[in-house]
């Protein structure tokens, strides 16, 4: 049976995009970001998985306000990368692992979560970026099963909900008649709001617990309304939902017990508070 090696969260601003296409890592703004990768490349370098299961959250790329999907799974053989107007690099395509999409699919509709399932689908940057910094030499090398969670039209699911999937996730992967290693990865975050009235609105504190939550406490964020999450996070920050997926993957069957490989915060890139933590799983 296919085994998660462990898991993934981090910030996906477009900028880094940018950055990364001009070669600015080493510089004063941008180091305290690009820093806290190498622990973690080196971790994928050792565990070497196969395949990312990336949650994310589409930004009017794939998905706009007419056709707003509160879960999606993509079921394709290869994932195109467009650039839905921050004007960064498009990346190369993707490739998928239908097998996987396919088998997460059937279980997670027969687990009662009525998701739309996406034999075509376009990944914009929150898709993108993580491998890419995950992953930055050449391309991309693992194959993945892109699952959207709606943060961008409300009403959204309830963190309690997005915990339930990623536990429906976990034990599906777990599932997967498979001898392959899977990587869960989650794209978002952490505080920000890009507009209207508390635009540039950060909250350090809440970050920061809410990091720390994951490790032994990863259902803490469940007792927050989607309302008391914007208000502490700001509009985006509710981008933090993929986080709770994610490390809900591993909370599922027998030695549930994960190890912190890395972590990183800084503030600010963009208008952004960005977070990467990377949990080992074990057995
Ligand atoms: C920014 C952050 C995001 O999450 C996003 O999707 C787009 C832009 C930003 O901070 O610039
Ligand atoms: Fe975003």
């Amino acid at each position: 049976m296919a085994h998660i090696v462990g898991c993934i969260g981090t910030s996906h601003i477009p900028a880094i995009g940018s950055a990364m296409h001009k070669k600015l890592e080493d510089t004063p703004y941008w180091k305290p970001f690009f820093d806290g990768y190498p622990p973690v490349r080196n971790w994928l370098q050792q565990v070497q998985p196969d395949v990312a299961v990336v949650f994310y959250n589409d930004h009017g790329l794939n998905f706009f306000l007419d056709k707003m999907p509160t879960f999606a799974v993509g079921a394709a053989s290869s994932y195109s990368n467009a650039d839905e107007g921050w004007g960064i690099p498009t990346l190369p395509p993707l490739r998928g692992q239908t097998d996987l999409s396919w088998h997460l699919i059937e279980q997670l509709i027969d687990q009662e979560f009525d998701i739309v399932s996406c034999q075509e689908m376009l990944v914009d940057h929150a898709c993108t970026l993580p491998l890419k910094l995950l992953w930055p030499e050449g391309p991309c090398p693992v194959t993945i099963v892109p699952i959207c969670i709606n943060t961008v039209q409300f009403p959204l699911p309830k963190a309690s909900r997005v915990y339930a999937l990623g536990k429906a996730v976990g034990q599906a992967i777990a599932s997967w008649n498979s001898d392959k290693k899977v990587a869960v990865i989650a794209s978002g975050g952490l505080s920000h709001q890009l507009d209207g009235e508390r635009a540039g609105h950060i909250n350090k504190a809440f970050d920061l617990q809410f990091m720390e939550s994951l490790l032994n406490n990863p259902e803490w964020a469940t007792q927050f309304s989607i309302h008391d999450l914007v208000e502490k996070t700001g509009t985006q920050g509710v981008e933090l939902l993929m986080w709770l997926a994610m490390r809900a993957t591993l909370s599922a069957g027998a030695g549930a017990g994960v190890h912190k490989v890395h972590s990183n915060y800084h503030i600010p890139i963009s208008n952004t508070a960005t977070g990467l933590l990377a949990l080992a799983s074990v057995a």
